[in-house]
């Protein structure tokens, strides 16, 4: 069989990578650059992954492939969660959730260009993530076989260990790796370990990507974000580079950092924990910016719509008909979301200082209580007779029922 396996290069998929050739299998290994090695190295090199590359082909890949997908992820997923100031249980901007579904498209992608019969990928059985390549494979490629071997049939670490030794597949280092991490530019998830004990605070090391709040500086930073048709710049910086920036000088900030217990797809509560520094800074701004030009009633309508957008990214539904639809929706209204938003980054808070749009509903000379007021004071109370109306007449009818209710003195 022809399989592509999305391989990170890690000891996991590396011992699968070897395996698969031990069974027989063709593989060409599937390797992303999501602007983790950014985070890392700072300088947008792509060596560290290249190296990865190599490794695969060194192990027996027929071939390995190295695909830059930053714009691709920051521009097609991460902002469209955006659009909809996506947010798990109302903290997680799920950065690893909208990772899978690309992962999906281009296993498919690689599978169509290699003529491949299955793709690969290396989740175990019990997180979210085997749920979302999955379904993305199904959504783009019915016809493909998925493999999962460290699902069917979990791996421990020393039967990695060993059966790496015995294979000839080079192990970085052996040292138990403290936490489980995933990372992209939209953000950074550490679980497992002592975080597994949620009365355990998160020791210091489980970051990489920002400062303790208490430790960053009481200065602060300002920024500005601007927005075109809802599409975000920071000093005319736009896409993953901006994200990149971003993480940065809010990371520096402590801005970003969430400690949840998080209810998984498949049915159990996990201790998880993020540093999302750019995402939720832009979330912040993005919802700002819609404060100031959407109608009361589209912002309304507009938050339960979200937390069902942020919902079906997290249950492995981005290929459903409904976020399809509520895209369209999203980009109707972002022909309005033109304007920029002031932030405040300081010790660990995005906070909004101020905002302005050439669509702003707010308008200064009905809201002022100074000179100028050009508010109607004198409809007001009309308004209220007619708007309270429903009450009134509720309040009178509850009244005469109790009289009724009332026995009589004599
Ligand atoms: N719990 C998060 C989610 O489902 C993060 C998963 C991260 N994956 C990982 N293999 N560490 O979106």
């Amino acid at each position: 069989m022809k399989i592509v396996l999305a391989y990170s290069g890690g000891l996991d998929t590396s011992v699968l990578l070897k395996k698969f050739i031990d069974q027989g299998h063709q593989v060409v290994a599937m390797t992303l650059n999501l602007g983790e090695s950014d985070m890392v190295a700072g300088d947008g090199s792509q060596d560290a992954l290249e190296a990865v590359r190599q490794k695969a082909l060194k192990l027996g890949a027929v071939d390995a492939v190295l695909v830059d997908a930053r714009e691709r992820f920051i521009e097609d997923y991460a902002f469209k969660a955006l659009a909809a100031n996506a947010l798990y249980q109302g903290v997680y901007p799920l950065s690893a959730a909208l990772s899978r579904p690309l992962i999906a498209d281009l296993l498919v992608e690689t599978a169509a260009r290699y003529g491949a019969d299955a793709v690969a990928h290396g989740c175990t059985g019990k997180g979210n993530d085997q749920v979302r390549i999955e379904v993305g494979v199904r959504a783009k490629a019915p016809h493909l076989t998925t493999l999962a071997p460290l699902r069917d049939k979990p791996l421990s670490r020393p039967d990695a260990i060993a059966y790496a030794q015995a294979h000839g597949v080079p192990i970085a280092h052996t040292a138990a790796k403290p936490y489980s991490v995933d990372a992209n530019l939209w953000g950074r998830s550490i679980e497992a370990g002592v975080l597994e004990n949620p009365w355990n605070a998160p020791p210091d090391d489980a970051y990489a990507w920002s400062v303790a709040p208490e430790a960053a500086p009481q200065s602060g930073s300002e920024v500005v974000v601007a927005f075109e048709r809802g599409a975000p710049s920071v000093d005319g910086k736009t896409g993953a580079e901006m994200v990149f920036e971003l993480n940065k000088i809010a990371g520096a900030n402590g801005v970003g950092r969430i400690d949840m217990i998080e209810d998984r797809v498949v049915g159990l509560k996990s201790r998880e924990v993020y540093e999302c520094p750019g995402s939720v800074t832009l979330i912040e701004a993005h919802k700002a910016l819609e404060r100031l030009v959407l109608t009361r009633d589209e912002l309304r309508l507009k938050a339960g719509l979200d937390q069902k957008y942020a919902e079906l990214i997290y249950d492995a539904l981005w290929s459903s008909p409904l976020r399809g639809a509520l895209d369209a929706f999203n980009a109707k209204l972002a022909e309005r979301m033109t304007g920029e938003v002031r932030l405040r980054l300081v010790r660990g808070r995005a906070v909004v200082t101020g905002s302005r749009s050439p669509f702003a509903l707010y308008d200064e000379s009905l809201a002022t209580y100074g000179a100028g007021d050009t508010f109607r004071h004198d409809a007001a109370g009309g308004f209220i007779q007619i708007h309270g109306l429903p009450v009134a007449a509720g309040a009178a009818k509850a009244a005469q029922a109790a009289e009724r209710a009332t026995p009589e003195l004599v």
